[in-house]
């Protein structure tokens, strides 16, 4: 059963790998809902360690760090600064953001390794795996390529063929060969240490089943794993990047990327005390509250993507369970992907839309992406991102719809009540029940929160500005206040009252656009227990007018930005292109019988009724001959007389279109598909030969 009324949460986000940027589909999946539950938290009062950081280590890294041509450190650096400063100016509300390669972190992975070590939770075993011997070192899956058994294509890595998708295992591959040397690997005898996922699969079973509120996507993905059983997994790797292992003789091997990684929320708790305080003290209190005597619970939430689920439902529970003094996860409320277009967001492709490009390109606008992803987060399913939707949902919605309430209510207020919160009259029976509803939603909303359903909440939070707009449509005021000045009071005391409720229960999702509203009204201080009340606004209080929240996004902003992801398509279906095959050996007599020579357009016209073709009239020195060249989609006939070509003089002729061509004129073809003349590099004469 989850815990309900916990004492203290420690909420992480998955740790990143630092081997390239943000982009919509990690904040979608992960971040955006991991701030919105903190936030949430925060602002009901609930002490909350918010806990993230990059993971900085395993072949993601060494493979990212060979494409750029920089080590591994360099790469982990860059990416760090970049990943950390656009998480800070998107809102995200960490309250640490560490790094696996700080000692601490070495230190408390090699900890809790040794820890298990000595207790024997280890099997040791030896098995053959690949070897490069030029390069002198053991071949992770992803250092392998060779010819996927599937679809024959020459370049599949050892875990997986990029071209059809299928996961494969090194030993599939055809004709395997090192990526690091180019080598033909040879199976070599390792030593290393083996959790027993298969002996401590009961264990598993009774810590999940004892979580039947787990979303059903995370859940599914549980039971798939443990109904093909669990097998034994290497939690030390032959690599020379990574943490040491905290045992004699193990030259050349490192923790499991996989086994020291999730030990990184523990390890970022003590470095966020450090950092605070100078020492690590009181981290007990977010792992094992149990040693804190009477210190009460300790609620464990990991916020992760679809493809971390197996790490953090089951291997990571298993270190932890087997060291015997760590809480549990509680909830593992993972999210399924975010496409976009129309298309799986793919770094390799450029197929996405990068956090610090969007910050630059659309500055001002976080909120408007955090709502977004939250409207359309894929909580239960893959979801999409498309331009078109994220322009509708800003001017529809963000400005339609909440800003115009927000801003109704400010400029009536200056318009009928001198700028100042006006005191609210004897209440009719529209008011009070629209204070009444306004009474209700925080709780709703809070309830949605804490059940990781961020979309529901947000509908709310829509809803609540909804009833804001119904209210003034209703009682409309700028027509009352001919007639009853004493009404217009009550009325925008409460559109008033309702605004400053919506700014605190939208803090999560738009928080910038909260600080705004609530600097506007002078509201500070205020927690969500005190959201619905219809007196967060004292009567006599200043109001100032303020900027609008929200802007109109115009259309040619939208399609540039639709216009960078086609220039990238374009880009990738280029390089995806290959040079054409040589075709077969043929002697140099083939190769005389050709008679090529310079030769000159002299005329050019298209050609009736046809698309491809153009009519040339070219000089071979001898004479002059006419060639149909279906050239017409490339080139206008008036731009290419004059030019110099070169000419296959003796092809047999052919007829086309009623006419009779003679001779063909060689082109070059670009990999865009388009066409460029062969030409000498020097003015040569027509009939001049090629040899
Ligand atoms: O998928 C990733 O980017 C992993 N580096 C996530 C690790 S989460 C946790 F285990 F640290
Ligand atoms: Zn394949």
């Amino acid at each position: 059963m989850p815990i309900t009324n916990p004492k203290r949460y420690t909420v992480t986000a998955a740790l990143i790998y630092a081997n390239g940027p943000i982009h919509i589909g990690h904040l979608a999946g992960c971040y955006v809902p991991a701030d919105i539950y903190v936030r949430y938290l925060r602002a009901s009062g609930k002490e909350v360690a918010f806990i993230s950081g990059t993971d900085e280590h395993g072949v993601p890294i060494t493979i990212r760090a060979k494409k750029e041509g920089l080590t591994p450190q360099q790469v982990v650096d860059k990416y760090y600064t970049q990943i950390d400063d656009s998480f800070k100016a998107l809102g995200i509300s960490f309250d640490i953001y560490s790094r696996t390669s700080k000692p601490v972190h070495h230190e408390t992975s090699r900890e809790i390794f040794r820890d298990l070590y000595d207790k024997g939770v280890f099997v040791e075993e030896t098995t053959e795996q690949y070897f490069d011997e030029t390069a002198q070192q053991f071949l992770a899956d992803r250092y392998i390529v060779g010819t996927c058994p599937v679809c024959a294509n020459p370049n599949a890595y050892g875990d997986q063929c990029e071209r059809c998708g299928s996961t494969l295992s090194p030993m599939e591959l055809k004709d395997p060969r090192s990526m690091l040397s180019g080598a033909k690997p040879v199976m070599k005898a390792t030593k290393n240490w083996y959790l027993p996922l298969d002996t401590m699969q009961p264990d598993i079973e009774k810590y999940i089943s004892k979580h039947p509120e787990w979303k059903t996507n995370v859940a599914g993905q549980c039971q798939s794993w443990l109904k093909d059983g669990l097998k034994p997994r290497a939690m030390t790797r032959d690599l020379d990047w990574g943490i040491s292992v905290p045992v004699e003789d193990t030259e050349g091997k490192v923790l499991y990327v996989w086994f020291e990684a999730p030990i990184g929320y523990i390890s970022a708790t003590k470095d966020w005390l450090i950092q605070k305080s100078g020492s690590d003290e009181g981290w007990k209190k977010w792992w094992q509250p149990a040693k804190e005597e009477a210190d009460g619970e300790t609620k464990l939430v990991h916020f992760i993507g679809k493809d971390n689920i197996v790490f953090h439902c089951i291997i990571f529970p298993a270190v932890l369970m087997a060291e015997g003094n760590y809480i549990l996860p509680d909830n593992v409320p993972a999210n399924e992907f975010m496409n976009l277009e129309g298309d799986k967001i793919s770094t390799s492709r450029n197929w996405a839309v990068w956090l610090h490009e969007y910050l630059q390109e659309l500055p001002e606008k976080q909120d408007v992406l955090r709502y977004v992803l939250t409207a359309n987060a894929p909580e239960t399913k893959d979801s999409e991102f498309t331009w078109k939707d994220f322009q509708t949902r800003n001017n529809s919605e963000l400005v339609g719809i909440y800003g115009n309430f927000i801003n109704r209510a400010v400029v009536l207020t200056h318009k009928f009540c001198e700028g100042k919160v006006p005191a609210a009259g004897e209440l009719s029976e529209l008011d009070q029940s629209a204070l009444q509803e306004l009474t209700a939603f925080p709780q709703r909303i809070g309830d949605a929160i804490e059940n990781y359903r961020f979309r529901e909440a947000l509908t709310l939070i829509m809803d609540l500005a909804r009833t804001g707009n119904k209210y003034l449509a209703e009682t409309q005021p700028w027509h009352v206040i001919k007639t009853d000045p004493a009404r217009v009071n009550t009325i925008l005391n409460i559109a008033l009252q309702i605004s400053a409720t919506l700014s605190i229960v939208s803090e999560p999702v738009l928080p910038f656009t909260a600080a705004k509203i609530q600097e506007q009204l002078g509201l500070s201080g205020q927690t969500w227990q005190n959201a619905g009340k219809a007196d967060l606004l004292p009567a006599g209080q200043s109001i100032s007018e303020g900027k609008l929240l929200f802007e109109k996004i115009e259309d040619h902003v939208i399609e540039k930005q639709i216009q960078k992801l086609q220039d990238s398509k374009k880009i990738n279906e280029l390089e995806g292109k290959t040079v054409t095959p040589v075709k077969p050996e043929i002697q140099y007599d083939d190769f005389a019988k050709m008679d090529i020579r310079i030769a000159t357009i002299v005329a050019a016209e298209n050609v009736p009724k046809s698309k491809k073709l153009l009519k040339l009239l070219v000089d071979i020195g001898l004479e002059q001959r006419t060639v149909l060249s279906g050239i017409s989609e490339h080139f206008k006939a008036e731009e290419i007389i004059g030019k110099k070509v070169l000419y296959l003089a003796n092809l047999a002729p052919r007829k086309m279109m009623g006419m009779e061509s003679h001779g063909m004129i060689l082109m070059a073809e670009d990999r865009d598909g388009s066409l460029s003349f062969v030409q000498p590099g020097k003015e040569i004469w027509d009939g001049g030969t090629v040899n």
